[in-house]
């Protein structure tokens, strides 16, 4: 063993991590390293820097409650949760190349106990409901990569208020508002009523806010609905629908927003119509059923 000089340090950490057995472990831990060492080399902090850095981390721990999840919000905002995502895409299509629908982020506010309801719900029950003009129906169907509508899907939704917030961030909202779960009948469909929801900003009152703010970035998420669809045989589908008339769907501060998702937020012009139509169709990948762990209770 040699003495550590500033040129050998990054070899002998790589020669240690060599002893890994797991190989998975092994091959991530190096080439963590190798990427870490490479950008201190190229920024070299200062040591206030470093302090600096560290009390963000620790921020992100100390930011995080049941109420929110900062460390998912920070690999949000620096695009790594959707560029994972993205990856992970192109790796879920079948032999013969074919894509299920493409999935976006989980985010922060999925729960997994939202009640249970017959097709053609509402599952809007706070003063929200009041506002008529922002009445929203939704519709789906859920296919095979084939084309073969499959019965009996799950489809989990949940989404923000025309305010822009979750039930779980607004005293005004009962508990498990505009979130719920569907199956689909033997033609593959779902549908509820709800209201439309707003683009919202991401909470900005812990360190990743901090970062927003001093990197000038707009914090607001474009108007959307979450999916999460599900049957025991096919890939767990978590994915995103946004808004095609929301301004911000090329600024989403979580990038989030790639074309296929945006869907047609079709506006009734019916006489005695108000409120907003969304028919926005789902192809599962077969494969095995793994559901995500929930960032909040
Ligand atoms: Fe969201």
């Amino acid at each position: 063993m040699t003495f550590v000089t500033r040129d050998n340090i990054t070899d002998q950490v790589l020669e240690v991590f060599e002893r890994t057995p797991d190989p998975r472990l092994r091959e991530v831990m190096k080439s963590l390293v190798k990427h870490m060492h490479a950008f201190i080399r190229e920024v070299e902090p200062s040591d206030h820097e470093f302090e600096q850095a560290c009390e963000f981390v620790v921020g992100l721990g100390k930011a995080t409650s049941e109420k929110k999840n900062e460390v998912i919000l920070a690999s949000d905002i620096l695009g790594a949760s959707t560029l994972i995502t993205l990856i992970n895409n192109v790796k879920r299509a079948d032999a013969a190349g074919r894509m299920k629908t493409e999935s976006a982020l989980l985010g922060p506010f999925w729960r997994k106990n939202s009640p249970q309801y017959l097709d053609g719900s509402n599952i809007s029950h706070g003063p929200e409901s009041k506002v008529a003009d922002q009445a929203f129906e939704v519709t789906g169907c859920v296919r095979d990569p084939n084309g073969i509508p499959i019965e009996g899907a799950d489809v989990d939704v949940w989404h923000a208020s025309p305010l822009g917030f979750y039930e779980n961030q607004d005293e005004a909202q009962p508990d498990m508002n505009l979130r719920g779960k569907f199956k689909t009948n033997a033609q593959g469909r779902f549908s509820f009523k709800s209201v439309r929801p707003a683009g919202y900003p991401v909470p900005v009152d812990g360190p990743c806010g901090d970062l927003l703010r001093q990197q000038l970035r707009d914090p607001y998420r474009p108007a959307h609905v979450h999916y999460m669809i599900s049957k025991p045989g096919y890939q767990v589908l978590i994915t995103q629908v946004f808004a095609d008339d929301d301004h911000r769907l090329h600024t989403d501060v979580t990038f989030s927003v790639v074309e296929s998702l945006v869907g047609k937020f079709q506006q009734r012009t019916g006489p005695h119509e108000v409120g907003f139509e969304l028919a926005y169709d789902f192809v599962l990948q077969p494969g095995e059923m793994l559901f995500p762990a929930p960032p909040i209770p």
